[in-house]
């Protein structure tokens, strides 16, 4: 069977990249080191596979079609469109159609009904965290999609939920495949609304101390009720509490927090104790 052996979280502000040359030395720093870490967790698991859950910032879908979940089945995904992204090493990104439909009927046999797509572009959400972690080598990567940019988004207790039938489907893969669960976006950011730019660094520090305590219910009530003054983007925490489920609910390990204005985002990165590094 297939053996969870990483999970991890980051935020995937695009101006990290776009505007990485004007950022202050002392954000670089922060940013590069957290970065390297989540990916030398990573590189030292050793996944086959990533499931990465991200939002799909309108490339694929539009509010004439917005699924709430939509897991990538293909053999392989396009890269970044965003031009700024033009440099992204791999691409195309390789995909696991194999383990994507055995997601897909694992949830549809839980009377769970998730979109499905043969054709998906990976934008920033998804690329920025796999680039800047600098893995040697591109695990396959099944990208697994949360509407978390308009309403109607799945209830916070609803993307548990999903974080605990992508643990109960990786564990029931029929396969030797090594599999990390990496989320990405959040922490709190304002984009398009007039408080754009703002970062609510009281809801991030409250936020980070909710999952690192871990218990389900003051976890997912924080969030249902503390993600609404937050900033838009903050409904990206989403995208960790599916993580959270996925990493059996106990408490991450925080890489760090920085609140970077120029990028518009408190930039979370956290890892869970899952597999070889906990000991299993
Ligand atoms: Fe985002």
């Amino acid at each position: 069977m297939a053996e969870l052996v990483a999970v991890a979280a980051s935020s995937h502000a695009p101006l990290i990249v776009r505007d990485w040359p004007k950022l202050p030395e002392r954000h670089k720093q922060r940013l590069t080191a957290a970065f390297h870490s989540l990916g030398a967790r990573m590189a030292a698991a050793r996944p086959d596979v990533i499931v990465v859950v991200s939002p799909d910032h309108w490339i694929n879908f539009f509010i004439d079609n917005l699924p709430s979940i939509c897991i990538g089945v293909g053999e392989a995904h396009e890269g970044p469109p965003e031009p700024f992204l033009k440099d992204f090493p791999w691409r195309p990104v390789p995909g696991h159609a194999a383990l994507a439909n055995h997601i897909y009927a694992t949830a549809l046999a839980q009377e769970f009904e998730p979109s499905v797509s043969h054709r998906m572009t990976l934008d920033h959400g998804f690329c920025i965290p796999l680039w800047r972690m600098e893995l040697n080598k591109l695990p396959r990567i099944v990208p697994f999609v949360v509407n978390t940019l308009e309403p109607p988004m799945p209830r916070v207790s609803r993307c548990l939920a999903w974080g605990k039938l992508l643990r109960a489907a990786i564990a029931s893969y029929p396969g030797n495949e090594r599999v990390a669960v990496l989320a990405t976006g959040g922490l709190s950011h304002s984009i398009g609304e007039p408080t754009m730019g703002a970062i609510d660094e009281r809801f991030d520090r409250d936020c980070i101390a909710a999952f690192r305590a871990g218990a389900e219910g003051p976890l997912v009530a924080f969030l249902e009720a503390g993600m609404q003054g937050a900033g838009n983007g903050s409904h990206e925490c989403r995208n960790w509490i599916v993580a959270h489920g996925a990493a059996g609910s106990q408490g991450f390990d925080l890489v760090d927090y920085v609140a970077v204005p120029e990028v518009y985002v408190g930039c979370g990165f956290a890892t869970w104790n899952v597999g070889e590094a906990a000991g299993k």
